[in-house]
């Protein structure tokens, strides 16, 4: 029999990779990451990987810190003689790089693809943030599963509100928006966002005040600085409606912008692809379901 694939936790995502493993999918597997006196990670397996295929667990919303360790960790498993090392990586940083903006700036989604197509077997991530590009597949040469945390969502929204509107900020949401809404069978409206600044956003829409009475619940794929949301929101009151719950996949809100949203009187939930107050949806069933599909690559 064919052993189970083992599930390696990089750095700071224990809790989530645990949440993982009571699926059942996967057998535990160990990566030990201590530090030289400079600060450089030295890493070793401490399962062992030969002969095994391995999911390597990091989320990726710091890619920055965690980067290094994930490349050194999947093409030292290779190395070693792992079967097929399959990334796990609930959210999928530099995606929204997708076209050089200014002279000389670096299209960061293409090169991050090349960079992964070399260095994993294949990639599960969670609502990727695709726009100029339109699938993984464009720009990957592995193959790519991008599951949706819309049930999920879906889901959670429907233990805390009783008659949803469901509001997609912008065009770009409305795939979620609209999956959000069939699964809470509530209407659904999706309005149009001008971006003329990091924080200088505004949004407006139609067909909102038919909807009073019902509890607005935002959904989008990421909260950064927070400016979709309360441009949302204050489109949302101008039209009669109450405060609206948030409910989005990837939240980055901190600081400035986190204060913004609460001022807003925005409620918040998303899932925990990020580490955040907020990220209190575990998407652990979802990536199970889809690390458990024989029919999947790896
Ligand atoms: C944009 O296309 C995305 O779907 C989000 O609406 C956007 O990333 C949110 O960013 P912020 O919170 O900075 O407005």
């Amino acid at each position: 029999m064919t052993p189970a694939p083992l599930l390696v936790a990089l750095p700071g995502h224990e809790a989530a990779a645990a949440a993982l493993l009571g699926h059942g999918v996967h057998a535990p597997g160990e990566l030990l990451v201590d530090r030289f006196p400079e600060g450089e990670p030295r890493l070793r397996f401490v399962t062992p990987v030969a002969g095994r295929r391995v999911d390597l667990f990091c989320s990726l919303a710091r890619p920055e810190p965690q980067l290094a360790v994930l490349l050194l960790a999947a093409l030292g498993a290779r190395d070693m003689g792992a079967t097929h090392v399959r990334l796990v990586a609930p959210y999928l940083p530099f995606l929204r790089q997708d076209r050089a903006f200014a002279d000389g700036e670096l299209v960061s989604a293409r090169l991050f693809a090349r960079l992964l197509s070399a260095s994993v077997d294949s990639l599960v991530t969670v609502d990727p943030h695709l726009h100029r590009i339109h699938s993984l597949a464009e720009i990957l040469a592995i193959p790519a599963q991008a599951l949706t945390a819309a049930p999920l969502l879906a889901a959670h929204v429907a233990g805390l509100v009783r008659d949803p509107l469901v509001v997609g900020p912008d065009a770009e949401s409305r795939q979620w928006a609209e999956a959000v809404a069939a699964a809470l069978d509530a209407p659904c409206v999706v309005l149009a966002k001008d971006r003329r600044g990091l924080r200088d956003v505004h949004v407006a829409g139609e067909g909102l005040a038919a909807h009073r009475g019902r509890t607005p619940v935002l959904v989008d794929d990421i909260a950064g600085t927070g400016g979709t949301l309360v441009a949302a929101a204050r489109c949302i009151a101008e039209a009669g409606l109450g405060p609206p719950l948030a409910a989005v996949t990837h939240c980055f809100l901190e600081g400035e912008g986190l204060a913004a949203v609460e001022a807003a009187t925005i409620g918040l939930v998303a899932t925990d692809s990020v580490a955040h107050p907020a990220g209190r949806i575990g998407l652990a069933p979802l990536l199970a379901a889809a690390l458990r599909d024989p029919t999947e690559p790896g």
